[in-house]
């Protein structure tokens, strides 16, 4: 049980990633990911504080519906989870503010079992702000920040008692399978008998759709997409140019995905001072920066069945677009 007092119980944090952990990793990719054909990087840069203001205003748009149909889901289901689980500790993997936690944890406290929220994020900063909000908003909770990269750090998230591990809002779909194979083996060697995972995915769904979502009409994807070139100047002293590139927005029905690139609009010399590096880019030429998976029930029940995981409730929104699956260690 909660402590009767009403005091709020001060958070406490792990810090596995140091402030020079993010510069090191942003060097290598760059170094690796523009040498290499495609030219390729991973999705973590886009979310500088313009990108994440920007994804934040993608999630208003009248095109982009995986936000609110998942908001649906949870706020239908939270009590049904919280009863079912019988939780006494809530982790959220990629929490950034915790918006989308906000009814698990009303929800979860009614059934006066909830003793720990654990918010697990690459950002100090805002897992700090987040943290110190949810301590005030719910006295009597500990909230333990947890300050990793979950495909490094997932391991040393605590798993003692009747843990929910919930990873929301679709992000899984950035992950490339293999990445993903890895991520639910970690998953799974990280659950008790007693723990549960909590999984929000996109669902596959007619191409127009899926096309308007991530090229939508006002442009606001385009600045997203385009942001990362501002975001490796500002980082790394390059010289882009980003009026020299155009987003792109691609289904890939191979891989059920949408494929999100920079593409050159001209032959261009590109110096990137921080990472002593110097790039052509050729006219037309795409660097990728993001992939978003679309699942169906059966793929992504499979996957998770293959890394010994079972998914005991599969809920869709009324418009079925997207889904939150409840799973345990498989018996
Ligand atoms: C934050 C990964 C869920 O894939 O839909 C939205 C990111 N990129 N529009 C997604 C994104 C362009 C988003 N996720």
């Amino acid at each position: 049980m909660n402590p009767p007092t009403g005091h709020a119980v001060p958070p406490t944090f792990d810090v596995h990633l140091h402030d020079d952990w993010r510069m090191r990793a942003l060097v290598d990719e760059v170094r690796s990911g523009l040498t290499s054909a495609p030219k390729q990087l991973t999705p973590r840069w886009l979310y500088d504080d313009r990108g994440s203001e920007l994804f934040d205003q993608i999630t208003r748009l009248p095109e982009y519906y995986p936000t609110e149909a998942e908001r649906e889901i949870l706020l239908a289901r939270a009590g049904e989870i919280a009863r079912r689980t019988g939780a006494d500790t809530l982790v959220e993997l990629g929490s950034g503010t915790s918006d989308k936690t906000r009814a698990l944890l009303d929800a979860f406290e009614a059934t006066g079992r909830l003793r720990r929220f654990v918010p697990f994020d690459v950002s100090e900063q805002t897992l700090r702000y987040a943290a110190s909000v949810l301590a005030d908003r719910h006295p009597g909770l500990h909230v333990h920040g947890v300050v990793g990269d979950f495909h490094e750090h997932l391991g040393d998230v605590p798993n003692d008692g009747v843990p929910v591990l919930a990873f929301l809002g679709s992000t899984i779909g950035n992950f490339y399978p293999s990445e993903r194979a890895r991520f639910f083996d970690e998953v799974a060697d990280w659950m008790t008998d007693e723990a549960w995972f909590l999984l929000g995915v996109d669902l596959v769904k007619p191409v127009d759709r899926l096309m308007a979502a991530y090229n939508d009409a006002a442009g606001i994807t385009a600045r997203f997409t385009i942001n990362l070139l501002d975001v490796l100047n500002g980082e790394l002293a390059a010289d882009f140019d980003p009026s020299g590139f155009e987003h792109v927005g691609l289904w890939d029905p191979i891989h059920t995905r949408v494929d999100l690139r920079l593409r050159s609009l001209r032959d261009q010399h590109v110096s990137i001072i921080g990472a002593d590096l110097e790039v052509e880019f050729g006219d037309g030429e795409e660097l990728k920066v993001e992939i978003s998976t679309k699942f169906t029930r059966e793929q992504i029940a499979g996957e998770l069945d293959d890394a010994g995981i079972a998914v005991e409730q599969f809920w869709t929104d009324s418009g079925g677009d997207v889904a939150v699956l409840l799973a345990r260690r498989a018996g």
